[in-house]
């Protein structure tokens, strides 16, 4: 099995094969990291994101620095070409020559594919609009996994913004190789799109429960994964102002959970998780960002070919 020289787009493309194969690079990484340390010496990696971050551009980059290559790359498309007109086609095919892999988050959900159509080297896929976050939902799956020791067998409920939100699309497709009992929970009006309940029924692995009742759901859960409402992908404000503080996990509500239960959050949280919540045990959203770490070492050395 081998990732080099692979695009990374959506969280479609792998089997439950090479999503083991992945997370066991991942963990072998961390449990050796002196060994890894020069890996991508000499290895340039360009981070270009069109779109607001501050833990995957950071934690691609931190990996690349630990890993031993180095980074360049814009954080803003205002500071760059993209402000003159330029096209995004034409700062791939430039960045292509300056670098050997290339992280693109950006606002239209068919940019990843289209970037990697524009160029030979790698690319990753670190946001496409409100379409796919296939880097992210790796390491939630990495996170499942070592912080609830299987996935096979486990109630994973994703809540808040299904709609528009590209973690939990990612994340259900990846689920989806999983016999998992999956948890929908959202207002009405921001279900889980179609053609991702398309994608999970077709594989036929997860038994699916919607609902718009986080309360009721709470006990039943050893995942509860919340997310942010996607201010930014409303087109009507007003819609926004209807469901914006529709799910809010609150302090009280710890004592619903059963004791093992892990509470996730792909950040940035604004109202959808109390700070009060945060020191309980069942809080591993910090961790979560620790994985994250792992997991873009891993993707990154499996992409270039040097983990083999
Ligand atoms: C998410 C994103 O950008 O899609 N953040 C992240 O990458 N961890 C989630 C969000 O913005 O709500």
């Amino acid at each position: 099995m081998s990732l080099e020289r692979k695009d990374i787009i959506s969280a479609k493309q792998f089997s439950r094969e090479e999503l083991e194969y992945i997370l066991n690079w991942a963990i072998k990484i961390e449990n050796d990291k002196g060994n890894y340390a020069k890996s991508m010496q000499g290895t340039i990696m360009a981070t270009l994101f069109y779109e607001p971050s501050t833990r995957t551009r950071l934690s691609f980059e931190s990996a690349m620095h630990r890993l031993g290559g180095t980074v360049i790359g814009f954080s803003s498309s205002s500071v760059s070409s993209v402000k003159k007109g330029e096209t995004l086609a034409d700062t791939i095919r430039t960045v292509a020559h300056y670098s050997d892999l290339i992280v693109l988050r950006h606002n239209n959900d068919g940019a990843a594919t289209f970037a990697a159509r524009c160029t030979e080297i790698p690319v990753i896929n670190a946001g496409s609009g409100s379409g796919e976050h296939p880097t992210q939902s790796l390491l939630d799956l990495l996170t499942i996994q070592q912080e609830c020791g299987k996935i096979d067998g486990l109630n994973i409920g994703l809540i808040g913004d299904l709609k528009f939100g590209r973690t939990v699309h990612s994340l259900t497709y990846l689920l989806a190789n999983y016999d998992i009992n999956l948890f929908l929970i959202s207002p009405h009006s921001l279900k889980m799109q179609n053609r991702v309940m398309d994608y999970i029924q077709g594989k036929g692995n997860v038994k699916i429960k919607e609902t718009t009742n986080f309360i009721e759901a709470l006990p039943k859960l050893d995942v509860i994964y919340m997310t942010r409402i996607q201010k930014e992908r409303f087109p009507d404000p007003e819609e926004y102002e209807s469901v914006k503080d529709t799910f809010k996990f609150e302090k009280e509500y710890l004592d619903l959970l059963k004791p093992n239960a892990k509470i996730m959050h792909p950040l940035p949280r604004v109202n959808e998780i109390s700070s009060q919540v945060d020191d309980s045990p069942h809080a591993i959203y910090f961790k979560q960002t620790y994985y994250g770490l792992m997991m873009r070492k891993a993707i990154i050395g499996l992409v270039m070919g040097v983990f083999k």
